[in-house]
């Protein structure tokens, strides 16, 4: 059978993809070289708890559309993120907020708190930031940026802040009341019964093949469709021949824990340097799960190289340079539409990716 859209891969960009044209009665075909659906928002049932096996995902928005949209696979509950940081066996509230600088500086009033922040950027003398050491500083004040960003930061791109540009840091988000929640979205939650389920639910009626690499034949999977949707890494599918992009990557450690309830919060982040880590996430507090053991991951920034799974891209010039030549022989592809994280090299929040989706089916139809 000849499909309308062979579709590249079961993420959130593929799924909605599919799931939008094939209520139009088009013909779909997802392909997906992993064993499972879903892409990086993939979780896994263990124990009961729902494991999100490539990272922390907390669905956020203000897109009422998008926000209704999701809901109407699957509920969301009312989960709000609330991280905390460790540095030195001392617990910090995350965002930067009120009680993160009552904790740090012993004050109460958000008078005090900016006085003692404005002061130590005068102190700094810092004007035109060259790193994003200086940035950070310039924004935030010395000692938040000693204890919360620096160390962090540091194992997060495996580089001194100081050699990183100033531009990774645009926004430093300094909050000066009580609140915890680490979004400011109307929107928030996580989906009952894990990610995976929204996705089951979005590919219902959809063909679908796991296991399946569309690199491995191109040609073959080409031939089975009258338009090919794309979502996989986009110089993979030129053969690398410009040169390859850059990612950040993740290893990630998982275990489950003969405890009922290991550190009290879904996401923990370890701020010093000399811990290998960044955070530590215990999942069942994704969802309130009441089970007698608990799952943690520990989550460790890794240089990337092929052949890794791809998380952070490094859209530096460079890279940007070498996206951009390989968006124009993309273009060159008359029946190729290319979307999601990977094709458009992009970090892309969920509910940006959903619109994305949506959008490419309106150019469509
Ligand atoms: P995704 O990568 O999910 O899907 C692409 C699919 O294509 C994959 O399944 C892949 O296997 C498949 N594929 C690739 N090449 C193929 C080939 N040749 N043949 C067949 N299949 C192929 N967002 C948010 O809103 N809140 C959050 O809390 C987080 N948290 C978060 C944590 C971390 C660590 C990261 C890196 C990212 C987030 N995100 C997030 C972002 C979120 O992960 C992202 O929006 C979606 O996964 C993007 O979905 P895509 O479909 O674009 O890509």
């Amino acid at each position: 059978m000849k499909y309308d859209y062979v579709i590249v891969g079961s993420g959130l960009f593929g799924a909605v993809f599919a799931h939008e044209m094939t209520k139009k009665g088009k013909k779909c075909l997802v392909l997906e070289k992993r064993e499972h659906i879903g892409g990086n928002i993939y979780t896994e049932s263990t124990s009961n708890i729902n494991v999100h096996k490539y990272g922390a995902h907390i669905f956020h928005t203000n897109d009422k559309d998008i926000w209704d949209y999701v809901n109407q696979f699957v509920s969301f509950n009312n989960y709000i993120n609330s991280p905390v940081a460790i540095y030195k066996d001392e617990l910090y509230n995350l965002p930067f907020n009120m009680n993160t600088f009552s904790k740090l500086w012993g004050i109460k009033k958000p008078s005090e708190a900016k006085e003692i922040i404005e002061e130590q950027i005068k102190n700094s003398g810092i004007t035109e930031p060259t790193n994003l050491e200086e940035q950070a500083i310039k924004m935030v004040g010395i000692d938040i940026y000693e204890k919360l960003i620096k160390g962090y930061t540091k194992k997060q791109w495996g580089r001194e802040p100081k050699k990183l540009p100033a531009f990774i840091i645009k926004r430093l988000p300094l909050r000066f009341t009580y609140d915890n929640n680490y979004f400011n979205d109307k929107y928030q939650g996580i989906p009952e019964g894990g990610y995976t389920l929204l996705i089951e639910k979005l590919l219902d009626n959809v063909d679908l093949k796991l296991s399946v690499d569309f690199l491995d034949d191109i040609e073959k999977y080409e031939s089975m469709g009258n338009k090919i949707v794309y979502t996989g890494p986009i110089d993979a599918l030129f053969d690398y021949k410009l040169g390859m992009l850059e990612y950040r990557g993740l290893r990630f450690e998982s275990m489950e824990m003969n405890s009922e309830n290991f550190q009290g919060n879904a996401v923990v982040n370890y701020t010093e340097e000399h811990i290998e880590y960044t955070r530590i996430i215990e999942h069942k507090h994704f969802e309130s799960v009441n089970t007698d053991t608990t799952i943690i991951t520990k989550e460790y920034p890794s240089e990337w190289k092929l052949g890794d799974e791809r998380y952070y891209p490094v859209n530096d010039a460079k890279n940007q340079d070498l996206y951009n030549k390989y968006r124009k022989l993309a273009g060159e592809k008359k029946n190729y539409i290319l979307g999601g994280r990977l094709a458009e090299y992009k970090y892309y929040d969920m509910h940006i990716v959903i619109r994305s989706a949506l959008n490419a089916v309106r150019k469509e139809v």
